[in-house]
């Protein structure tokens, strides 16, 4: 298959690296040049992105835009100096025993590290970037459209106009929840659960937080803070789930904590699908115990779980939290500067190893 040049540094082709890479030019840190590396990335990233890192690096993009499988990343990882991975590429502690010697960088497009075993790449001594903070404006609009998508009954809207032909206004269509002055509970006060509070805010309403340990007031920002996720549920008429997928967090919104939760409720989930579980979630919305869901992520994506897919009152978006042009370009920013810093031996604030 004939190879098709997208840049002048950047190759897709059909067959895998290392038959695509010169030699790796990490070298040449020591002549005092800006190294070009050789960047191995997984999936296809928006052209603008592929440019940005194009004038940096030497670029190899996986032209089929699919996950690789296990053998894959290790052969889009030979001759690469840098593997750009996505949250969907499994890092475990295999993968990272059998990435090349000659791999110094593990570059996650994404701020879950859920896919990553840090402990075994500290181990094998490759360093392992994120993308924190860069995302948070995205993912917290995306945060605030399931919620109104929830509360206002969106999807049902959308129905009516464009499949149950809509007979016109009346004022019993499709009665929703206005959130303006109610409580918001956010689960995970990070950087993109304080960016969701400040949101909330111009709603005139009022927060409430879990986290692992309480913030400076000044983060805080007079958010109320709860010790406890089960001090929490009870004060949360909109439920946000923001905190990363850890063992802890795992199957924490179950059938005993959704019980602690205001009747009528809403939860809006745009951390990772393995935080709920899926059955009794979709028995509290059957049942309107719990009055709406926004959920922007699932348990084993793409394949949710079909519960979801029968019910009217979720408003259901397919994992695109981070999903503009300005995330992404930033995304990549902070992933080119961390690179340049590990190759100058300097501190990064999005390295992780
Ligand atoms: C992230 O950055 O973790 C997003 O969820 C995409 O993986």
């Amino acid at each position: 298959m004939a190879s098709e040049s997208r840049s002048a540094s950047c190759r897709s082709d059909e067959r895998l690296p290392p038959s695509l890479w010169g030699a790796s030019r990490i070298m040449a840190i020591d002549n005092k040049q800006p190294p070009r590396l050789n960047v191995a990335v997984t999936r296809a990233l928006p052209p603008p992105v592929i440019e940005l890192i194009g004038k940096r690096h030497e670029v190899w993009v996986n032209p089929n835009d699919r996950v690789l499988t296990p053998d894959e990343l290790q052969q889009a990882a030979a001759g690469a100096d840098v593997l750009l991975v996505t949250a969907f590429d499994r890092l475990d502690a295999a993968a990272i025993e059998r990435l090349p010697p000659a791999l110094r960088i593990v570059a996650t497009y994404s701020v879950g590290i859920e896919h990553i075993d840090l402990t075994a790449a500290a181990r094998r001594g490759v360093a392992v970037l994120s993308t924190p903070d860069v995302l948070s404006d995205s993912v917290a609009e995306m945060a605030i459209l399931l919620m109104l998508g929830a509360a206002r009954r969106a999807h049902e809207g959308i129905d009516l106009l464009y499949r149950d032909g809509w007979a016109g206004w009346t004022p019993t269509q499709l009665v929703g929840i206005e959130v303006t002055g109610s409580r918001i509970g956010i689960l995970g006060m990070g950087r993109i659960g304080r960016t969701v509070a400040r949101r909330a805010r111009g709603f005139d309403m009022t927060v409430h937080y879990h986290n692992r340990r309480r913030l400076e007031p000044a983060l805080e920002e007079g958010a109320r803070y709860h010790d406890t996720v089960e001090g929490l549920l009870p004060v949360s008429d909109v439920l946000v789930l923001a905190a990363p997928s850890t063992p802890q967090t795992r199957g924490l919104l179950n059938g005993a904590s959704l019980a602690l939760m205001p009747a009528g409720a809403i939860v809006v989930n745009i951390a990772r699908g393995d935080l709920v579980d899926d059955d009794a979630l979709i028995a509290a919305l059957r049942s309107g115990r719990i009055a709406a869901a926004g959920l922007d992520v699932f348990a084993n994506e793409p394949r949710l779980h079909e519960g979801y897919l029968g019910l009217p009152n979720v408003f259901l978006q397919p994992h695109q939290g981070s999903s503009t042009l300005t995330a992404r370009l930033k995304m990549a920013g902070i992933l080119l500067d961390g690179i340049d810093a590990v190759l100058a031996g300097e501190p990064a604030v999005n390295r992780l190893v």
